[in-house]
């Protein structure tokens, strides 16, 4: 499993040292939530923010776009450092396009599904996808309780990627803790997104030990 540490959570002001203590604590890449007001009812960063977050560490950054007209932005994002970008189905009327761009700039690309959107929207894009992010809370905020039937999601989506022998990884975000971490890994996530579970403590290392201790 990877522990993906979303900024939305840390403290902003000491951006840096929050991200090296998660990372101390074991985080695997570091999860960055870009929303525009449009797509969800919030505002958060831009690329200035990841071009920073590239200075502050060596761990891939991961870059979940929660905008309207994401084409125009993802080149910016890229150019600043992201090494995964997810874009939302639901945003998207040519997603196959923006996913083939996307790795012709050697970035790893996501395809992220809201709580309400069924698996049957990926049926055509599976195979282009290089990670699938399942959201576990309709996006927006940090914070939220996990959404119980995002389990059975998780297992559904597992099976058909074996069934259709893909390599496609399986991300959760969404109110993720260390009281459903392990259930998570066992239904078939590999990346887990957890915001308030590492940072809320004030303590991000420890917070994110427990959680990938509680995996295991
Ligand atoms: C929600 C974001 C999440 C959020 C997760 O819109 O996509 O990444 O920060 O926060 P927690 O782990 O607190 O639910
Ligand atoms: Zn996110």
């Amino acid at each position: 499993m990877i522990l993906a540490p979303s900024i939305l959570s840390a403290d902003f002001a000491r951006l840096g040292e929050q991200i090296a203590q998660a990372e101390r604590g074991g985080a695997g890449v570091v999860h960055v939530d870009v929303m525009d007001g449009h797509f969800v009812p919030n505002l958060t960063v831009g690329p200035v923010i990841v071009k920073a977050v590239r200075r502050a560490t060596q761990l891939p950054i991961d870059v979940h776009l929660m905008i309207e007209n994401a084409d125009r932005y993802v080149d910016a994002f890229a150019d600043a450092g992201a090494s995964w970008i997810s874009v939302h189905v639901e945003a998207l009327p040519h997603l196959h396009r923006t996913i083939t761009h996307l790795k012709s700039r050697g970035v790893r690309a996501g395809v992220v599904l809201n709580p309400s959107t069924p698996l049957s929207s990926l049926e055509e894009i599976l195979p282009d996808a290089d990670y699938v992010l399942i959201m576990s809370v309709n996006p927006g905020f940090g914070g939220q309780k996990f959404i119980p039937g995002s389990l059975d999601k998780i297992r559904r989506l597992r099976r058909s990627i074996v069934d259709r022998k893909l390599a496609t990884q399986i991300e959760v975000d969404g109110g993720v803790d260390a009281g459903n971490v392990r259930t998570l890994v066992e239904a078939g996530a590999e990346v887990l997104v957890a915001g308030s579970a590492v940072f809320d403590g004030g303590d991000p290392e420890a917070g994110a030990r427990r959680l990938l201790e509680a995996a295991r």
